[in-house]
């Protein structure tokens, strides 16, 4: 009665983690969810503000390629934010808002992928470990997933076949950016073997040190041109409001324009008091370099905390500490049991490869996404448990 395919997929991360850990009783007082990479920063105040302003709109279907202040402002958020020349993006062709990048990046698999390519089914290209959507868009549209840590090594059949393939830069959860000269690479490789590059952007303004380079920059490098090159940005961590579902994709207009026909048919558009909002948020920097200062103070105190122990590494971006402690599953009932702090194995969020080796076995993922103080005393307990 169903599709098959679902059955390729296990349960989401964090219903595994629920199951791993029901019937284990945390200690009495507050407990501290560490799971999930949901931003608690104060949100923007003018958020509210034009919520509110805008009231009125809520009674009317938005346009699914939304407003044209929307495109602009992100046009030249995108032109500012990665150096790029200032012709290079067109707000009527390059761009579209999405309702968060989750689906976006799960929606791209069915716009990408052809029945068969090189006449095999097409193969997705995607990290491991790895944000779980790009898995599930893959096996969903009847994609072939590969796990590839770098494109240059992937066999040339494979790349022959391949329709499709996801770069998240700064990466979930490893917290490792990838470099422009990388970025060119894959770039090129996508044009020559002739597969959509996905570029799951929505960490780049989660940085340590220096803003992470991206896709489109690689593009405006290789010349004039953004083929087959689609990049994922979201309010989501930027802006610390995943509640309000807006994010927007954007790169070459032949992938920008079949996704917005795509999504004619099955997206959820973005109303218009949410798209004027996101407006002049991706408009405003202060507030994310002061939620950026604040997730440095973070990672600071982690370093305190954690230097030395568990390959502890700074994130160069992103906020999340990717810990080897042995064993994840062990380590995460173990802080649930005597800390009430939730934190996600690692063997969650990667499969094992070819050598039966889940990548993530060893490894906890901690999102630092609580205030300072909250952080800290959860952080000295995590260090003290394990
Ligand atoms: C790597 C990555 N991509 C995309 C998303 C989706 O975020 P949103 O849909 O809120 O933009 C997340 C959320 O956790 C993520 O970690």
């Amino acid at each position: 009665m169903l599709n098959d395919s679902l059955a390729l997929l296990s349960d989401y991360p964090f219903d595994r983690l629920r199951a791993l850990l029901d019937g284990i009783e945390p200690p009495a007082g507050p407990t501290v969810v560490m799971s999930i990479g949901e931003p608690q920063h104060s949100a923007p105040p003018i958020l509210a503000d034009i919520l509110a302003a805008n009231a009125d709109q809520w009674g009317r279907y938005p346009p699914s390629n939304g407003t044209v202040a929307f495109r602009t402002a992100v046009v030249e958020w995108l032109t500012r934010r990665f150096g790029l020349p200032a012709t290079f993006l067109d707000p009527e062709r390059h761009v579209l808002p999405v309702a968060g990048t989750r689906e976006a990046l799960y929606m791209i698999a069915q716009v990408a992928l052809p029945e068969h390519k090189g006449g095999n089914r097409p193969c997705v290209l995607l990290p491991n470990p790895f944000y779980q959507v790009y898995y599930g868009a893959a096996v969903m549209n009847h994609g072939q997933p590969v796990f590839v840590q770098d494109f240059t090594q992937a066999a040339p059949h494979v790349l022959e076949q391949t329709a499709l393939a996801y770069v998240c830069t700064p990466a979930n959860p490893e917290g490792t950016v990838a470099s422009l000269d990388t970025l060119k690479q894959a770039v090129m490789l996508a044009r020559h073997h002739g597969f959509v590059l996905a570029v799951d952007e929505c960490y780049s303004e989660i940085y340590d040190r220096d803003p992470p380079p991206g896709a489109l920059q690689a593009c405006a490098e290789l010349g004039h041109d953004l083929s087959n090159v689609i990049v994922f940005h979201s309010l989501s961590k930027r802006s610390s409001v995943p509640g309000l579902r807006s994010g927007f994709v954007a790169g070459d207009p032949r992938i920008i324009s079949a996704f917005a026909r795509l999504r004619a048919y099955g997206g959820a558009a973005t109303p218009l008091p949410v798209l004027t909002a996101a407006t002049a948020l991706w408009r405003d920097e202060a507030h994310v370099d002061s939620s950026r200062s604040l997730y440095r103070a973070k990672i600071d105190a982690a370093e305190r905390i954690l230097g030395g122990k568990f390959d502890f590494r700074r994130p160069a971006g992103s906020f999340f500490l990717w810990l080897n402690v042995g064993d994840g599953e062990l380590a995460a009932k173990a802080l649930w049991r005597e800390a009430g702090i939730r934190v996600l194995p690692g063997a969650y969020l990667a499969q094992a490869g070819e050598n039966r080796i889940n990548p993530g076995h060893p490894f906890i993922r901690v999102a630092l996404v609580h205030d300072l103080g909250t952080t800290i005393t959860a952080l000295q307990r995590i260090h003290d448990i394990l």
